[in-house]
């Protein structure tokens, strides 16, 4: 069944072009995933579908309405909606979260401008998802981020072989790639690649997936079990990285 996802913005056309484009694109026309995005002013109040308002005791910016948000979660949500609101406050968006996010039938995104929300806007919501340390004039481009994510995860949409071994699948960075010429600027492709031996080419991919997790995100190494091919590894690079540095030392 394919994924249905609402995408409440105030500025619908901020989300939709994106999503027409290239891959995404390609995934929505081959009707895996359905994107309907909603202007949250079919919602607002008044004359002048008014949906936020200045934030009581005093500080700049205007702040979403709590019942406008609610008008919109009572035409929308369904029994199997996550509705998750985008907000810098919310738990850090990482490759685990698409996984589960993908699994899902119906997703809501709640796409603030402004200031954020009024705080009991949270109670309505099942997820707040950031995209990270740092503030968007508001939640589309996040939830878009998100999006992309998620829609290239579900069956069908990519080569199953390529999100098998990217970046973060077994929770360790991607291994180095090459293509030709095969020397470039004096620099040679790694000779187990081209050498065309099947097994040792995994080898060297799985030694050069854990160099470049430890070399630049160790925080991966820390929460993962290794298997004993890994530790080996893991082992020999340490061993390398060792001898690199004493060699350095020497040098000087
Ligand atoms: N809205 C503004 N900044 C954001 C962020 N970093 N993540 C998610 N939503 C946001």
């Amino acid at each position: 069944m394919a994924l249905e996802v609402e995408v409440l913005t105030l500025f619908p056309p901020m989300v939709e072009g994106p999503l027409r484009e290239s891959i995404p694109g390609r995934i929505l026309d081959k009707g895996l995933a359905t994107v309907r995005v909603h202007d949250l002013r079919a919602w607002g109040l008044g004359r002048h579908r008014t949906v936020d308002d200045y934030t009581y005791g005093g500080g700049a910016g205007m702040v979403l309405r709590p019942d406008v948000v609610a008008a919109a979660l009572a035409e929308l949500r369904r029994p199997d909606s996550t509705v998750i609101l985008m907000d810098p406050a919310g738990r850090r968006f990482e490759q685990a979260v698409a996984h589960d996010l993908a699994e899902r039938s119906h997703l809501v995104f709640l796409c603030p401008r402004y200031e954020g929300v009024d705080d009991r806007v949270r109670a309505m919501v099942d997820l707040e998802l950031s995209i990270g340390d740092y503030v968007l004039t508001g939640g589309e481009l996040a939830a878009l981020v998100i999006l992309d994510a998620v829609i290239r995860l579900l069956p069908g949409a990519i080569d199953e072989a390529s999100t098998a071994e990217e970046s973060f699948a077994a929770g360790l960075l991607e291994y180095p790639q090459y293509t030709r010429p095969a020397v470039f600027d004096g620099r040679e492709v790694p000779r187990t690649l081209v050498s065309g031996h099947h097994e040792q080419v995994r080898k060297w991919r799985l030694k050069e997936s854990l160099r470049r997790t430890l070399e630049r995100r160790p925080d991966l190494l820390d929460g993962r079990s290794l298997t004993k091919e890994e530790g080996k590894l893991l082992a020999e690079v340490r061993m390398e990285q060792a001898a690199a540095s004493a060699a350095e030392v020497a040098d000087a």
